[in-house]
């Protein structure tokens, strides 16, 4: 009977006006922002995503769910192999799903990665471990309150995932991640720049644009840290798994009242913390 309830409004799973083939299916709405089939509430919330949709099913069963804990022990990427480019842009899209506020851009990834599934083989690669290197484009990041990882089993207040699909066409997924500390210090200027927007977009479904955004400076900074490596899934529906993961080990800064504007536009937005790698999902266990 509830679960009948839940399926009748499981059929939002309309592909987006995308930009890189693959990345339709982490946002499951239609090219209008429609409000998303799921939500960080109760019944459509994280604990009953898998009910909601048959393409959901690991959201319930998967044994290698984000996100997860990770502590001083987590592998990491090789040093210095992330190398993130988002050139500067005019007019750039800044929406409101509902489950997220998202920024359109177009940017690259590459990361010398051995556990990388769907490798481009490249011939001049010295700083690699291997022979491989993951070559991937992104179109859009957005953000988590609070922090979807947690790191010695501490949430920072705010979460930035850069998703990028493979060159190639697979369907694979790679997420570059940064935790956020508030304070009253510092903060960087494209999330300032990209937060003072936040009041054109106040309700689910409403999109506006930002003039200019700029995030080199972001991205220098980027380019120098070290980043947590692990195989894990999108941390929304249809939560598929074969998703590389990077966790910048540096929480980046952002001032307290620019996180209280995004909280208060995107609410709560986490998934809880799955059980660890290769273990049974505790929705299972229950
Ligand atoms: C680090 O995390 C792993 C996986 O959750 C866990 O097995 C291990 O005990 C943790 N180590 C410390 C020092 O907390
Ligand atoms: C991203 O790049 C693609 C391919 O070059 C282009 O068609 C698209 O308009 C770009 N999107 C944005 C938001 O700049
Ligand atoms: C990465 O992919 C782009 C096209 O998507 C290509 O132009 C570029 O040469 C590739 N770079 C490497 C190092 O393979």
């Amino acid at each position: 009977m509830f679960l009948s309830t839940i399926s009748a409004i499981s059929f939002v799973q309309v592909a987006i006006a995308s930009c890189a083939h693959g990345v339709e299916w982490i946002h499951p709405f239609s090219a209008n922002i429609a409000p998303a089939a799921f939500s960080y509430g109760t019944t459509t919330g994280p604990l009953n995503w898998h009910n909601l949709n048959a393409n959901n099913i690991l959201c319930g069963s998967g044994t290698n769910q984000s996100p997860i804990l990770l502590n001083t022990t987590s592998s990491l990427a090789p040093s210095g192999s992330i190398t993130l480019n988002v050139p500067p842009v005019p007019n750039v899209a800044f929406e409101n799903l509902g489950t997220t506020v998202e920024v359109i851009i177009n940017g690259t990834l590459k990361a010398g990665d051995a556990a990388w599934n769907f490798k481009q083989r490249v011939s001049h690669c010295s700083r690699c471990a291997t022979s491989y290197m993951l070559n991937v484009s992104m179109c859009r990041f957005h953000f988590h309150t609070p922090s979807e990882h947690r790191v010695n089993l501490v949430h920072y207040e705010a979460e930035m995932h850069f998703v990028f699909t493979a060159a190639d066409g697979s369907a694979k997924i790679t997420v570059l991640a940064f935790l956020i500390q508030i304070g009253p210090g510092s903060s960087y200027p494209f999330l300032e720049n990209i937060f003072s927007h936040l009041p054109s977009i106040p309700n689910a479904g409403q999109t506006t644009q930002v003039p200019r955004v700029d995030m080199r400076g972001f991205v220098a900074h980027a380019n120098q840290m070290s980043y947590y490596q692990y195989t894990g899934s999108l941390t929304t529906p249809p939560c598929s798994e074969g998703v590389t993961w990077y966790v910048a080990t540096t929480p980046i800064p952002m001032y307290v009242r620019t996180y209280r504007n995004l909280k208060n536009t995107i609410g709560s937005n986490s998934r809880y913390t799955q059980s660890d790698l290769g273990q049974a999902n505790i929705l299972h266990l229950l």
